[in-house]
């Protein structure tokens, strides 16, 4: 059986494609840029751009790992099936859980159980790998992070957590119609965020606290999408527009992952010690 990983150098995807390769799966992974692209050995690695998606290469694909490129993944969908795709892992996001992303991944999640393959939808919480656009240019500068609460509780889920759900849910049976809310272990907050990153690169680091609106400018002059950013420091709704309420926001350790592959999250200390050349001078 091969398997399509579209997204396959994306912070999810990159360890998708390693898990299925390692299990001995047959790989198929897609870039818009092979040359630029290393996998691992046998792993067959194609050009596909999610905005053609006639020209993806479906041939003989009978599941295929989802990454949400918004315009045409319901066409990526009908296409997928058509050429006899059976199962399709969506990467999708706890924003669904909560029922604030009614426009983005929630149609795709819809679209793909509607199609009448072995879906299972994989719904992560914020990714620790967003640290690294946020904070890491200033910490690589001078050990500073910009941040408008550094007190505010986050809970960060690890990349390779959610490739690991992604690949059991591709491998195995049992997950089907299932959707796995992941929420990464135990809120942290920002300065034991910070304090994780400085033991891992042996560098103490310190916040420049700004407002929300100093925060965004400064996120966007980063290169952060701008609804994105406003979304981040709390300035703008996760579908734009206005600020969302999460004044009843209760975090809390979804059972799924542990359900899934039974262990327990990685910690965002193990995290801050796999990316800490992201964050080293
Ligand atoms: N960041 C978060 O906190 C968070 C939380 C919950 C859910 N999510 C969801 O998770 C997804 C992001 O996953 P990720 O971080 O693994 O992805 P990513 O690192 O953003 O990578 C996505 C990959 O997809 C490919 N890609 C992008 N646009 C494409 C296009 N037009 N055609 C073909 N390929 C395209 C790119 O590969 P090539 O350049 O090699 O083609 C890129 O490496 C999004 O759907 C996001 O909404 C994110």
């Amino acid at each position: 059986m091969t398997i399509l990983v579209t997204g396959a150098t994306g912070n999810v995807g990159r360890h998708v494609v390693r898990g299925l390769a390692e299990a001995g799966a047959r790989v198929r992974a897609m870039t818009r840029d092979p040359g630029g692209a290393a996998f691992p050995d046998g792993v067959e690695v194609v050009r596909g751009d999610l905005d053609a998606p006639d020209g993806i290469p479906l041939d003989g694909v009978e599941a295929l790992y989802l990454f949400v490129h918004s315009p045409s993944a319901r066409d990526v969908v009908d296409l997928a099936v058509k050429a006899g795709a059976r199962r399709i892992v969506v990467l999708s996001s706890g924003a669904v859980t909560h029922g604030y992303d009614t426009t983005y991944h929630l149609p795709v999640e819809r679209a793909v159980e509607a199609s009448g393959v072995e879906w299972t939808h994989v719904r992560p919480g914020e990714f620790a790998t967003n640290k690294i656009d946020l904070w890491g240019p200033s910490i690589r500068a001078d050990g500073r992070i910009v941040h408008p609460n550094p007190d505010e509780f986050g809970q960060l889920v690890h990349e390779r957590d959610i490739a690991e759900v992604a690949v059991a849910a591709l491998l195995e049976g049992g997950h089907a119609g299932k959707a796995y809310t992941l929420t990464g272990p135990a809120k942290l907050t920002q300065r034991e965020m910070a304090a994780a990153i400085g033991e891992a690169i042996g560098r103490e680091l310190t916040f420049v606290e700004v407002t929300a609106e100093e925060a965004l400018a400064y996120y966007v002059s980063q290169g952060w999408p701008e609804e994105s950013a406003r979304f981040m420091v709390g300035l703008g709704g996760y579908e734009g527009g206005e600020a969302d309420d999460f004044s009843d926001y209760e975090f809390t350790v979804s059972p799924d992952f542990e359900a899934v592959t039974g262990r327990p999250y990685r910690t965002f200390a193990r995290w801050a010690r796999d990316h800490a050349a992201d964050f080293a001078g």
